[in-house]
């Protein structure tokens, strides 16, 4: 599962991994684990490069296991991610606008990229960005804001089936 933060896929992917009986892999929380400290404690001690190593790292610890895997809305950057996840499809694009978005994670402290900002405008800047790379990936594009979290899944598993 791929897509912009607060589009819903750790929470979706959560149901969807149930549904299917399998692991759900939150790759934040592979991160977090595995450094031992949280994403804004990484970003603040290590940068966004070291964060992003790290993620790339994860990407390719986890990516073939048999899970759902939820990754990061910045997973999507580095090339060499977008050819891993490319290699291992399905890639669902959990797509919504900034606007939709913002409602959901404002005031999230655990967000370090929209941390103490207008977050509508920083979704914004990066929906520009990322919008294209979360296509070049995706096999399935799901309109998230039309749909209920139910729903959403509903219409994954349609499209697994
Ligand atoms: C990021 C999204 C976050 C987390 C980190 C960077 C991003 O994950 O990986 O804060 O670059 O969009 P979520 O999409 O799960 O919030």
């Amino acid at each position: 599962m791929v897509g912009l933060m607060g589009s819903g896929k750790s929470s979706i992917g959560r149901r969807l991994a149930r549904a299917l009986e399998l692991e759900l892999i939150d790759l934040d929380e592979y991160i977090v684990d595995k450094a031992g400290m949280s994403i804004p404690a990484i970003f603040a001690a290590e940068g966004e490069e070291a964060f992003r190593d790290r993620e790339t790292a994860a990407l390719r610890e986890v990516l073939g296991r048999p899970a759902v895997i939820a990754t990061g809305g910045g997973a999507i950057m580095r090339e060499e991610n977008r050819q891993l996840l490319k290699a291992h499809p399905p890639v669902i694009w959990l797509k919504a606008s900034p606007k939709f978005l913002a409602r959901r994670i404002k005031g999230d402290s655990n967000r370090p990229l929209i941390a103490g900002g207008d977050v509508r405008k920083r979704l914004r800047a990066l929906a520009k960005i990322r919008h294209p790379l979360y296509k070049e990936c995706a096999d399935f594009i799901l309109p998230r804001a039309d749909m209920s979290k139910d729903e959403a899944m509903v219409a994954i598993l349609e499209f697994l089936a």
